[in-house]
């Protein structure tokens, strides 16, 4: 997300902001009823039952799919979301998220700016999407909705480790924004929260968001043989293009969330400085010497 007159600022004006390489057409959702920070009330009587209905074939379609594909971080934390028949009320997960890891969800119309997004996650509240798709949108959303959001990011928000590194993810950005990295920052949040795979005993799982709430990309990521898939490397995965239209070409594989968290907490200052002067990465493509999981 970048550009825009209010990019700058990161203060709503009331209107969708300009976003990063989500498409052409404005966010949907309604600006206007945001605060200045983005956030806003989750209007829990807006909901139709045929909300909570999507919202419900959604979650039992995922769930049945996650054995031997989500990790179990993931699958032991998902039952957090509440209910699985109506869509939650973000302030009762919030309530759990916050003996457990001190983390909030707090609502927002959509899509925000980068800088109002890195200022929320370092003040460890996740924003979540409102509104429901439609149930002609049930196989496919362009943008992020209730369930991509509640569903795909919210269980691992409980696993201390993985909260740490988002918040020290919103940290990193607030800072990279002054170094106009925001690219470079924006592929390491797709290539790891969004559609990050982790190695474990039991083989590869899935551990993101982009990919957990899915229907199609869960098993692709783990067993389809035209994926590419690498390990872990935080100059690698910065060079690396992604795609928003179709599956990922190249997944990037942690060996712990420990990794993560350790690998992103120097100053990314030299990092950045590194990568620019290195050539882009298309995705799919498998660099001499590296091993194709
Ligand atoms: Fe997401």
């Amino acid at each position: 997300m970048s550009g825009g007159p209010d990019f700058h600022s990161g203060v709503n004006l009331g209107v969708p902001p300009v976003t990063y390489g989500e498409g052409s057409r404005p966010p949907r959702g309604d600006y206007a009823k945001a605060r200045a920070d983005y956030t806003c009330e989750q209007d829990y009587a807006q909901y139709s039952e045929a909300d909570h209905d999507t919202y419900r074939r959604l979650y039992a379609r995922q769930l049945q799919q996650l054995p031997g594909l989500a990790c179990e971080e993931f699958i032991s934390a998902v039952q957090q979301l509440g209910a699985p028949d109506r869509i939650p009320r973000f302030d009762d997960i919030s309530e759990r998220l916050m003996r457990t890891t001190g983390w909030q969800i707090v609502g927002v119309p959509g899509l925000i700016p980068e800088e109002a997004f890195f200022k929320l996650l370092a003040e460890k509240r996740f924003p979540v999407t409102d509104w429901m798709r439609t149930p002609e949108e049930f196989d496919y959303v362009v943008e992020p909705d209730v369930f991509h959001d509640l569903f795909g990011h919210v269980p691992l928000l409980f696993n201390p480790t993985f909260a740490d590194y988002m918040q020290a993810y919103g940290a990193g950005g607030m800072k990279a924004s002054r170094l106009d990295a925001c690219e470079l920052l924006t592929r390491l949040y797709w290539y790891t929260v969004e559609f990050g795979l982790i190695n474990t005993p039991q083989g590869l799982r899935a551990y993101g968001a982009g990919i957990l709430s899915s229907a199609g990309e869960l098993r692709h990521s783990i067993t389809a043989p035209e994926a590419t898939r690498v390990g872990f490397d935080l100059q690698r995965l910065m060079r690396t293009r992604y795609r928003i239209d179709t599956y990922q070409a190249t997944y990037f594989v942690i060996d712990s969330f420990q990794q993560l968290f350790d690998a992103t907490r120097p100053d990314f200052t030299p990092v950045y400085e590194a990568v620019h002067g290195q050539s882009v990465v298309d995705a799919g493509v498998v660099l001499p010497g590296e091993r194709n999981f």
